[in-house]
């Protein structure tokens, strides 16, 4: 099967260890020759993100588009736009992007565009996910792998991981087990939503 180029867009805003996990996954399982799927970039809203380092060493080309650049959201995405339009991504996934899309923005990527939230949602959509699934009593909390919609956390829901809540857990111990289990489940979800691309081609040709 002739498999069409797939880009990836990786958008990150701090330490960038699930963007990581994402190129590292696609370097070590070579879905260059599997899918024919490239991180072609990764885009900082933050100058300074410590992401940008790290996919600077894997070999990846970095952009910053300051979101504090910007008079407006809708400036800020109208830019992150042209430049993420400049790969040409099928897929456009963010990985702790700390900003809120304008819904212009989420509707030109629809459908290729991807986020993980640090919670079982539709739980605890928003921040301190973890402090909040402490407080609610939860036993289990976990990850999502979630398409993107207007709506902030709704989109349709991909992949799940699920860790126990234990007894003595702050939120920073519990944020590492879930951010343990990113790790995991990002990159798998990315390759079957990669996967799949190429299988509705096939259906549709
Ligand atoms: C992760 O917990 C992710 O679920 C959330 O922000 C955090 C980002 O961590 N959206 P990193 O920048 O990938 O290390």
């Amino acid at each position: 099967m002739n498999r069409p180029k797939k880009n990836i867009v990786i958008l990150i805003s701090g330490t960038g260890s699930n963007m990581q996990a994402i190129a590292q996954a696609a370097q070590q399982q070579r879905w260059a020759d599997k899918l024919n799927a490239h991180v072609a970039c990764v885009i900082s809203s933050k100058p300074g993100a410590q992401g940008l380092a790290a996919a600077k060493a894997l070999g990846i080309a970095t952009q910053v588009v300051d979101n504090k650049a910007y008079e407006s959201r809708s400036a800020f995405d109208a830019a992150l736009q042209t430049a993420i339009d400049g790969y040409q991504p099928a897929l456009v996934a963010l990985a702790g992007f700390m900003r809120i899309l304008t819904p212009a923005f989420v509707v030109h990527f629809a459908g290729r565009l991807v986020n993980i939230h640090p919670s079982l949602l539709p739980a605890f959509t928003g921040l301190n996910t973890h402090q909040r699934a402490i407080d609610a009593g939860c036993r289990v909390a976990g990850a999502t792998v979630h398409q993107v919609s207007t709506e902030l956390d709704h989109g349709h829901i991909l992949a799940q991981a699920v860790v126990p809540v234990l007894p003595n857990d702050s939120a920073s111990s519990l944020a590492e087990r879930v951010l343990s289990q990113e790790h995991l489940l990002y990159p798998q979800a990315v390759y079957q939503l990669l996967q799949t691309m190429d299988a509705d081609l096939l259906l549709n040709t």
